[in-house]
């Protein structure tokens, strides 16, 4: 039981939950995409070339926009781990897809702080916005809607993430001009991130 009667929180998680990964057509990592990888591999003792299976895998996701399973197989078989591996970490990290996304991937944080701080309004703000439902993308796949786990910045909630970038203390009455900007500029349009703002 969790502590949110509405959240169905680790549905899915489990194997006999999750439905099997899609074929997809035959993956292999582009030359600039191998290059990265075997640099990123180099890092770790030889016994231990798996630890970069993360890596590989946002490599894998980042050509193809989601992972299949025939992607899994090409990561396992580049990291030299099996292929079962590679599944129980793409269904466990929410960042990881297995059916393709919107350009723009919006994750609401649901977990404690956020969901304290009003994270479930600012999903109903959004899906009103988008005219999605969290979980699913729209037609033009030009926007996903997500409700995700704790992205890291429980002081600033509710926090809601933009494909690799994350807005803090986001309020329904912000997220049209979050959705209006995605839509005119694109990434461009991206000026809440913490981590942009601390490094300039
Ligand atoms: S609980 Fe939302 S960022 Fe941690």
């Amino acid at each position: 039981m969790s502590f949110h009667p509405l959240m169905d929180y680790g549905a899915g998680l489990h194997h006999s939950a999750r439905p099997l990964p899609e074929e997809g057509s035959a993956f292999a990592y582009t030359p600039a995409n191998l290059a990265k990888l075997e640099e990123i591999c180099a890092r770790y003792p030889g016994e231990h070339r798996k630890s970069a299976i993360i890596a590989a895998l946002y490599l894998a996701q980042g050509q193809q926009g989601y992972i299949t399973l025939s992607a899994m197989r090409a990561v396992a078989a580049a990291i030299r781990c099996t292929t079962a591996e590679v599944e129980d970490i793409v269904y466990f990290y929410t960042m990881f897809y297995t059916k393709p996304m919107g350009k723009h991937i919006i994750m609401v944080c649901r977990t404690l702080s956020c969901a304290l701080a009003g994270a479930e309004r600012v999903t109903e703000a959004l899906s009103r916005e988008l005219g999605l439902k969290p979980g699913e993308t729209d037609a033009n796949r030009e926007f996903s809607l997500l409700e995700v786990e704790c992205l890291g910045a429980c002081d600033r909630a509710p926090v809601v993430g933009v494909n690799d970038d994350w807005h803090e203390c986001q309020q329904p009455e912000a997220v049209k001009t979050l959705i209006e900007g995605l839509r005119a500029a694109g990434a461009q349009s991206l000026t809440g991130c913490h981590l942009k703002v601390a490094g300039e």
